[in-house]
């Protein structure tokens, strides 16, 4: 493929970022990445990827600063409300119907951004369980790859605007209400908040978690380009129980991995665990630089 000369220097920079800082930005779909990088540069004033490279060069924190600007974390408390609903109706006390009682609960929000959608479960999980059950019995996991998100997820300190997808009822319920330099705030009740244990992970990097029945991963996945997104998919299915389920985003859908969940519910974008990864799947978990190893010598042994 030909490319011009910007698409060259956009190349160069990527591979710096990516060798360099280990930032692989390559993961996300190109047009959208190119547009936000543009305009985190017109911030700087800077206008060609040759000068933003220098610039990059010699202020050492600017690769987290690009990160956590380009990296879209628009979230928001029960949004796609009926597939919050067909959760919370369908899908939670099937996976309370799977487990002894007392047994544990795991949950992952996977792409949590600043917070909304873990809290938005673990109240859900609370109005099914109860508190004392919800205590007793929840383990959350919340990550992210944007530090900056992770600390107002931890924070759990929301805007009058930020609450609106919440009723009333659950408002008055789970948060409380305080005054922050003359603004109305709203944080999520700390009883909720201590299940949750935050941490920053990277989806194509990071070791997954384990034995999770319900892995959320919501509006992450449309970001990312078609060879990335069946290597997350594939350690979501790692990541499950066996009869664990996986919350897709309204515009998302597997990817080359319809082998390995089944569909529960389309519309919700709701999928359980289904089947045994391949070994051309399972090699998707390692990093990189062992599946291309790994690769090497599956080839050898074939041709032997
Ligand atoms: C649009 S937000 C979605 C937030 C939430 N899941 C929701 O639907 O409301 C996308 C989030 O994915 C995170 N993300 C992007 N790439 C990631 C990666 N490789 N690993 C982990 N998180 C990532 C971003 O930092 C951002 O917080």
């Amino acid at each position: 493929m030909i490319q011009s000369e910007s698409e060259q220097e956009f190349e160069a920079l990527l591979n710096y970022l990516k060798s360099h800082l280990g930032c692989d930005l390559t993961i996300y779909k190109r047009a959208g990445l190119v547009r936000r990088f543009e305009h985190h540069m017109y911030q700087l004033k800077i206008n060609n990827y040759i000068d933003y490279l220098e610039y990059l060069k010699n202020h050492p924190r600017e690769h987290l600063h690009l990160l956590n600007t380009i990296l879209i974390k628009f979230s928001g408390f029960f949004r796609d409300r009926d597939s919050w609903n067909y959760l919370a109706s369908v899908i939670i006390p099937q996976i309370i119907r799977n487990k002894e009682p007392g047994e544990q609960i795991r949950v992952w929000s996977a792409g949590c951004a600043s917070g909304q959608e873990v809290y938005t479960i673990a109240i859900l999980l609370t109005e099914i369980l109860g508190i004392e059950q919800y205590l007793e019995r929840v383990q959350m996991f919340a990550t992210d790859v944007d530090t900056d998100a992770l600390l107002e997820a931890r924070r759990g300190s929301y805007s009058t605007l930020e609450i609106a997808g919440i009723d009333d009822k659950l408002l008055s319920k789970y948060f409380d209400k305080n005054f922050q330099n003359n603004e109305q705030r709203f944080v999520i009740d700390s009883k909720l908040r201590r299940k949750i244990i935050f941490g920053r992970h990277n989806l194509t990097l990071d070791a997954p978690m384990s034995k999770i029945d319900l892995v959320i991963c919501r509006n992450v996945l449309i970001y990312l380009n078609s060879e990335t997104t069946p290597a997350v998919l594939v350690r979501f299915h790692f990541a499950l129980k066996d009869n664990g389920f996986l919350f897709l985003g309204h515009a998302e859908s597997l990817i080359k991995s319809e082998n390995i969940f089944r569909p529960i519910d389309i519309k919700h974008r709701i999928f359980a665990k289904n089947g045994n990864l391949t070994l051309e799947q399972y090699l998707l978990i390692l990093p990189t630089n062992l599946r291309k190893k790994k690769a090497i010598m599956n080839t050898q042994t074939n041709e032997t």
